[in-house]
């Protein structure tokens, strides 16, 4: 079967790729790279928020993705190929492809060049820009039906969860198809406790008694950007937050709860393992957090 290089229709056709700017089809790596082999590629995900008040776009928490991609870097022992250009870098992607709206910015940092499992690697930076507003649980108001998975995520002794590297992505991937062949939108993943750890690609939080929850990160969870804000969102908006171990019960008998990441942005929870949340309809606290949310990422309010 031969693949397609084509842009899909939601991603901009120039990326920044190799010390170029490149057209999508141009954008790639040999089947045979350390990359391909032995899975060393470090990315972020980082969204671009139109500024009603500025009419432009700005990246969010932009200094916090480039320092978490350093210390991806740095844990997966590969030299940085110039990770600090890239405000600049993204200024110039943005009018390269005159972008104009909301959009989703991956940076990869790949290691492109030919060898074995201990050879020095080549990193190399790939930047590509796709269009993505709001995906259909805060654009259709839809909640989200969520297992609770048997499988666990990767253990700190196994692999750094602060890491944010490709290969920690294949396990979670095997819970999320598992969950949607039964009927669920998205799965948690445990740790060898048996405590609540994070969505393949989200961070989660309870609410319950109108505390708002989430597992710390010692549980083995990646650093999520997201949920380091709703904990400051929380502080400004005086609503009890705190990190707490979490056990399967305590998700099925939360109040609300929902799912946050850069991508995902916010989503709220119907149901954990068909347990209905009792205050899912109207979740009161979320709706007030996702609202202090997109105040915060249109540059509308600070914390
Ligand atoms: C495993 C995992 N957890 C959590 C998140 C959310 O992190 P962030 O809020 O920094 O996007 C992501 C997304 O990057 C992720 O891949």
């Amino acid at each position: 079967m031969k693949a397609s290089l084509s842009k899909p229709d939601n991603a901009y056709p120039i990326c920044f790729h190799d010390g170029n700017f490149v057209s999508w089809e141009e954008a790639v790596i040999h089947a045979n790279c350390l990359s391909m082999r032995y899975a060393l590629s470090v990315f972020e995900g980082i969204r671009l928020y139109r500024q009603p008040h500025l009419d432009e776009l700005k990246p969010f928490a932009l200094e916090a993705h480039v320092d978490r991609l350093g210390r991806s870097l740095a844990l997966m022992l590969l030299p940085d190929p110039g990770i600090s250009e890239l405000d600049s870098l993204i200024k110039d992607l943005v009018i390269k492809n005159q972008i104009i709206e909301d959009t989703y910015i991956r940076v990869a940092v790949n290691t492109i060049n030919f060898g074995e499992l201990a050879s020095p690697p080549t990193p190399s930076l790939t930047v590509t820009a796709t269009k993505m507003g709001r995906k259909r649980w805060l654009a259709q108001g839809e909640k989200m039906k969520v297992s609770i998975s048997k499988w666990q995520r990767t253990a700190e002794l196994a692999f750094p969860s602060a890491a944010k590297n490709i290969s920690n992505y294949a396990g979670p991937r095997l819970a999320l198809q598992e969950a949607i062949a039964a009927g669920y939108d998205s799965t948690i993943l445990i740790n060898h406790e048996g405590y609540l750890c994070e969505a393949p690609t989200a961070a989660l939080f309870i609410i319950q008694d109108e505390e708002v929850v989430t597992p710390p990160l010692s549980e083995g969870i990646l650093p999520s950007i997201t949920r380091k804000t709703i904990l400051q969102l929380c502080d400004l908006l005086g609503i009890r937050a705190t990190e707490r171990r979490l056990r399967p019960a305590d998700a099925y008998l939360a109040d609300e709860a929902f799912l946050c990441g850069t991508g995902i942005e916010i989503a709220p929870i119907a149901s954990f393992d068909g347990h209905s949340l009792k205050k899912m309809a109207e979740s009161p606290i979320t709706n007030k957090i996702c609202q202090a949310y997109f105040q915060l990422v249109r540059g509308e309010i600070s914390c």
